[in-house]
């Protein structure tokens, strides 16, 4: 892939918390780093866990926010590939976001383009094809910031944990919202599902991971191949807020993201024509 064509849009989503959004994230990026793809995170969630993990110096957060771009739409100063801050690896960039984001959105939700914040800020920025890809990390609801990632998306990545089965319960929510959005962002496509957190043993996971394949072969998504497995090394990496690439290498939790980087690739090496080797 060339540096002229534009980054990949993809917004890791769904309604519940919990679900490993934040986790994937991370985890993903780095993966796709390490193959020598550049990546811009934009982190959606004012809880800003992904910020918290990834930035390298933590005081940037508070410096330069998206909240601050979203704010200033008109200042060039303030384009997002300007104010994207450096993390652990050098081909990974993030435009954190604070807890001020949740003052933004409840003083915007009534506006009628209150969802379009974000996609302003991405089609005034042609600093941003220096980026493979885009990832959106979310919140965990159908609010301003989720709206206003996937108005700028185009591919969604569910993540569900086969246990937890309030995330199962608000999915039909979600997938409406992504066909109401698809009306305004044509782009918009639901990628695959991401089966999270998955533990073999645990009691009910065979007969809940067959459920969840068929609510989805009967609405045609698709699930990732890779699932990735329940990993205590995943929450220890956390804690000492790196990567599990750095924290864990030869983890369940390296291994499964390591594998679903390369599925992602080869997913895109198909719909772009070999745009990735
Ligand atoms: N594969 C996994 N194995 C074990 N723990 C995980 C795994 N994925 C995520 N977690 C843990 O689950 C919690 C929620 O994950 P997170 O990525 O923050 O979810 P979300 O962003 O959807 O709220 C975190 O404590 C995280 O460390
Ligand atoms: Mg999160």
């Amino acid at each position: 892939m060339t540096h002229q064509d534009p980054p990949i849009f993809i917004s890791f989503g769904n309604r519940k918390g919990g679900v490993g959004k934040t986790t994937s994230v991370i985890n993903l990026a780095s993966y796709l780093a390490i193959l020598g793809k550049k990546i811009l995170i934009i982190d959606t969630d004012p809880q800003a866990n992904c910020s918290s993990i990834l930035l390298q110096n933590y005081g940037d957060r508070e410096k330069y926010s998206l909240v601050d771009a979203l704010e200033s739409p008109e200042n060039n100063n303030m384009l997002l590939s300007t104010i994207a801050c450096s993390t652990f690896h050098p081909r990974i960039q993030i435009i954190p976001n604070s807890t001020r984001c949740m003052l933004w959105e409840r003083k915007i939700s009534q506006e009628t383009d209150a969802v379009l914040g974000i996609r302003k800020l991405v089609e005034q920025d042609p600093g941003l094809n220096e980026f493979d890809f885009v990832l959106f990390d979310t919140p965990p609801n159908l609010g301003v910031m989720m709206n206003n990632a996937l108005m700028s998306t185009d591919y969604v990545i569910i993540p569900i944990p086969p246990s937890d089965q309030f995330s199962l319960d608000g999915l039909a929510a979600y997938l409406d919202l992504i066909a109401g959005i698809r009306k305004h962002n044509s782009q918009l496509k639901l990628l695959a599902v991401l089966i999270t957190k998955y533990d073999p043993d645990w009691g009910n996971s065979a007969q809940n991971l067959n459920q969840i394949k068929k609510y989805f072969s009967q609405r045609g998504i698709c699930i990732f191949n890779t699932h990735i497995r329940n990993c205590p090394e995943i929450d220890m990496a956390h804690v000492e807020r790196k990567t599990i690439f750095e924290s864990a290498p030869d983890s369940y939790g390296a291994n499964d993201y390591a594998s679903l980087g390369r599925e992602v690739l080869e997913i895109f090496n198909v719909l772009y024509g070999k745009r990735f080797i």
